[in-house]
């Protein structure tokens, strides 16, 4: 699939459900009213959607939510889209969690051929993270990632910086993540769907981040990739990576290899554009997959150049009314 700018779409981020045990408050409201059940694609029609991505050139499949392993049934998903990776269709088959059921499937996502994980995790400190995730308790998650590194799972740490919140804690969580064997990886906030308070105040530009963390660090420059828009560097000191997601300040889409869809099948072409196409009529309509296929080819063929985030005094409502568990970033 290649779209109207040249960009190969080999990255499809499945949201699997809308639904989490955490409300992070960049994230979601306080009081979220979450779909009824009967909206969701089933287990078997999300199964037959990725495969008919896989079929279109997808080779690398991340699932998300809300929160992935909240969804029932998940793991029936997850092993069936496994047996693509072992026969060599798909390249990666992985997940973004918030690690708080971690500790009870981590085994079975190994076991299902999954390689590596990204969790969240914005603090290491008890009483910001419940403050942060609402009502959360870290040691739950703690577990949960200890519970991936047991079962052989390589993680990488997500932490979306927030001023006045987590930034003086990004040293101590480099170092952390330095002498437990994970990559870290720093994320600029981004408008989407209203949240309490203001997300202007605690918008944090991560060149200022990185300037930081160099006085403490030697951030040795990488090409490394993982496929997603981060870019990397190796903090010479640990040997781990260290990755910088910048959509406010400096736009990444121009390399757009992704797509995703929420879990009623609606396909988004971009996190921040509202354009979108239904597939689940398609899939529902019949069972041979050309229908389908068809509505993906035809969607990819109007995917936007990128978003266009701002975070500034004049702007502040978000860019978006969607909030980030309804595509999962
Ligand atoms: P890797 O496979 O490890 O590269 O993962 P990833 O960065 O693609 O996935 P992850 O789910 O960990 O996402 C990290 C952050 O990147 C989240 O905040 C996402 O919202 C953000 N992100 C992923 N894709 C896009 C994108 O296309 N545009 C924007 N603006 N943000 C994105
Ligand atoms: N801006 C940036 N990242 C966000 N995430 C959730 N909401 C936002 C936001 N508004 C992150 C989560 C998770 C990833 C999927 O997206 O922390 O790591
Ligand atoms: Fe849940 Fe993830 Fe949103 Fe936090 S960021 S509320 S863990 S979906």
């Amino acid at each position: 699939m290649i779209d109207p700018f040249g960009r190969s779409i080999t990255y499809l981020r499945l949201s699997v459900t809308d639904r989490c045990d955490l409300r992070c408050v960049y994230c979601m409201g306080e009081e979220m009213e979450f779909l009824p059940r009967a909206e969701l694609l089933t287990i078997e029609e999300l199964e037959r959607l990725c495969l008919a991505f896989i079929r279109l050139g997808v080779r690398k499949l991340r699932l998300t939510g809300g929160e992935p392993l909240v969804r029932r049934g998940i793991m029936t998903l997850i092993a069936r889209l496994g047996q693509q990776v072992a026969a060599g269709t798909l390249d990666e088959l992985t997940l973004t969690t918030n690690g708080t059921r971690l500790a009870e499937f981590a085994g079975d996502l190994k076991a299902a051929g999954m390689k590596r994980i990204n969790i969240s995790l914005d603090t290491l400190d008890v009483d910001t993270f419940r403050r942060l995730t609402r009502f959360g308790r870290i040691d739950k998650v703690l577990d949960g990632i200890a519970a991936a590194k047991a079962a052989g799972l390589k993680v990488k740490i997500n932490l979306v910086a927030l001023k006045g919140v987590n930034e003086h804690e990004i040293d101590r969580m480099v170092a952390w993540c330095g002498e437990q064997g994970y990559d870290l990886t720093l994320i600029e906030t981004m408008p989407l769907g209203e949240v309490e308070g203001s997300r202007n105040e605690h918008y944090l530009p991560l060149d200022e981040v990185r300037q930081r963390l160099s006085r403490n660090w030697t951030l040795e420059p990488s090409a490394a990739r993982t496929g997603g828009p981060a870019t990397y560097v190796r903090v010479a000191e640990t040997g781990r990576m260290l990755g910088f997601i910048t959509p406010l300040t400096h736009n990444f889409c121009e390399g757009c290899n992704r797509v995703r869809v929420t879990c009623t099948g609606r396909l988004y072409l971009c996190l921040g554009q509202e354009d979108s196409a239904d597939l689940r009529a398609p899939l529902r309509q019949s069972e041979a997959e050309d229908g389908v296929e068809a509505v993906i080819r035809e969607a990819i063929g109007r995917k936007p150049k990128g978003h266009d985030f701002i975070i500034d005094r004049e702007h502040q409502r978000p860019a978006l009314a969607r909030h980030m568990n309804v595509t999962g970033g």
